[in-house]
């Protein structure tokens, strides 16, 4: 609930009513407001207000009894908020503001006393960190369940054969599982990105104040200890006016997003019927509404066009820091809405991939028939000739005229007989169908990093125990 009436609190009731001789222009009041959409970071701006008040008694600047009326003022505001109850303010600008105002309202001087030391400049820094780092650790579970996901997928399908693709024109023979494993590593990367930006976003800035410090005894490192921060700004102005950990963020973001793009789009190819490679449950897709054979794969559609949001506020964010001196400008408070915006796409997105990757259903038959019409064994073919002493020049010409005849005569490379096939080196054997196969191309490719099946297999389990590491490392971070 938000009151949007500028007569409340009323003039002269306001936070700087001392300096003041007129109250705040209602339209001035509604556009500098920032309620409407950081009452998000609420609880983060709780736990701020409780770990300070703790220090603040701690080094004597409040009394005992002070210290827990503020804790359980904030605690019940803590409740009246997840009920709904809170009655916000616009007048009251932004959701440090009226917290604070409540907690007056309910514990009286106390109340007054919280301020003490800080500002809502390292306040609210402190908030978007907090409130970050949980979100990026959200984020980081929907990606390790996208891939756990991937590796299921990819661990059933080591030995289903696709078209591999090099300017989308068929190249050589993959497994499907290869193809997902490649998926995997995008996301590892995403996910390593993201821990490694946690750790920026993981220093408090609270005791910076408004942007020199304060006259008080604070001990920061409490604080920092209170919260979880893993370190603490080391300069006050920087403290309340850094953003770098939220572009950087908007950065790992929408690396992830272009992944998650690029992953979309072999999708909504490989749904087509002119592709047949998958097929994707009902339940991901819809229909049209006028043409009644359209199933369309609209989830995957909306992950590549929400790209489009998360690049743009990484260009926001990037732009609104551009170009301001130190320290706090209320520009600013224009940080909170795109990277809000950031955190619920790419959660969205993770959340649909992660339901829907391993629901994938692979159509081994099309796959294939579309790998044998594309010459896709012809690297194996030139191979074959350079183990027989071609130099590998010599091979790719002499396997290019093969090609050329089977264009010729509408057939694949394997359909060639013998004679058609040696006339074009002497060196080829009888036994050179072996290595035309799809089956005996992949295997062939068997060293760390390639498509052969077995590789795949080792190359799931290595992700496996790469996976609970990364797990593993996010929680005790
Ligand atoms: N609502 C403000 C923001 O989001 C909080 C800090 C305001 N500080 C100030 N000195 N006006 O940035």
């Amino acid at each position: 609930m938000t009151d949007t009436s500028s007569n409340s609190p009323k003039s002269g009731a306001s936070m700087w009513g001392g300096r003041f001789s007129q109250a705040t222009d209602a339209f001035v009041a509604e556009f500098t407001a920032s309620v409407t959409f950081d009452q998000r970071m609420a609880n983060q701006d709780i736990a701020g207000s409780i770990a300070h008040a703790t220090m603040l008694e701690h080094i004597g600047c409040l009394n005992f009894d002070e210290k827990n009326a503020i804790v359980d003022g904030l605690t019940q505001i803590r409740g009246e908020i997840s009920r709904g109850e809170f009655q916000w303010s616009v007048a009251l600008e932004d959701v440090h503001m009226n917290i604070e105002s409540r907690l007056t309202a309910l514990i009286g001087d106390a109340g007054k006393k919280l301020h003490t030391g800080r500002s809502r400049n390292d306040q609210v820094a402190t908030d978007i960190r907090l409130w970050l780092r949980e979100q990026i650790d959200a984020l980081l579970k929907l990606l390790h369940r996208l891939m756990s996901g991937m590796l299921g997928l990819a661990e059933q399908h080591t030995n289903t054969i696709m078209p591999g693709f090099t300017h989308l024109q068929t190249a050589q023979p993959v497994s499907f599982g290869h193809h997902v494993m490649a998926w995997f590593e995008m996301m590892m990367r995403d996910a390593q990105r993201l821990k490694e930006v946690r750790v920026r976003v993981n220093q408090m800035p609270l005791g910076s104040a408004a942007l020199a410090g304060t006259t008080f005894p604070i001990d920061r490192h409490m604080t920092a200890e209170l919260l979880g921060f893993e370190g603490i700004c080391e300069n006050s102005l920087d403290g309340v006016s850094d953003r770098d950990f939220a572009i950087e963020f908007a950065a790992a973001g929408s690396l992830l997003m272009m992944h998650l793009s690029r992953m979309s789009e072999e999708m909504i190819l490989w749904m087509s019927a002119q592709f047949g490679f998958v097929k994707l449950p009902d339940r991901f897709c819809t229909g049209s509404s006028i043409m009644p054979q359209k199933k369309n794969p609209d989830v995957p559609e909306l992950v590549r066009g929400k790209c489009a949001r998360v690049f743009g506020q990484l260009t926001t964010l990037l732009t609104l820091m551009k170009n301001q001196p130190l320290a706090y400008n209320k520009d600013n408070q224009e940080d909170k809405e795109p990277l809000f915006d950031c955190v619920d796409t790419l959660s969205g997105c993770l959340l649909a991939f992660s339901d829907l990757i391993p629901e994938i259903e692979p159509q081994p038959k099309a796959m294939r028939e579309a790998t044998l019409k594309g010459y896709a064994t012809a690297t194996d073919l030139a191979d074959y000739l350079v183990r027989r002493g071609l130099p590998f020049r010599d091979a790719h010409e002499a396997v290019g005229s093969a090609v050329g005849l089977a264009v010729e005569l509408g057939c694949d490379l394997s359909d060639l007989s013998f004679e058609q096939l040696s006339a074009f080196s002497p060196m080829i054997g009888e036994d050179v169908f072996e290595i035309l196969t799809l089956e005996g191309s992949l295997a062939a490719r068997d060293h760390l990093g390639g498509t052969a099946p077995n590789q795949v297999t080792a190359a799931v389990a290595r992700g496996r125990t790469r996976l609970e590491a990364l797990k593993l490392n996010g929680e005790s971070a």
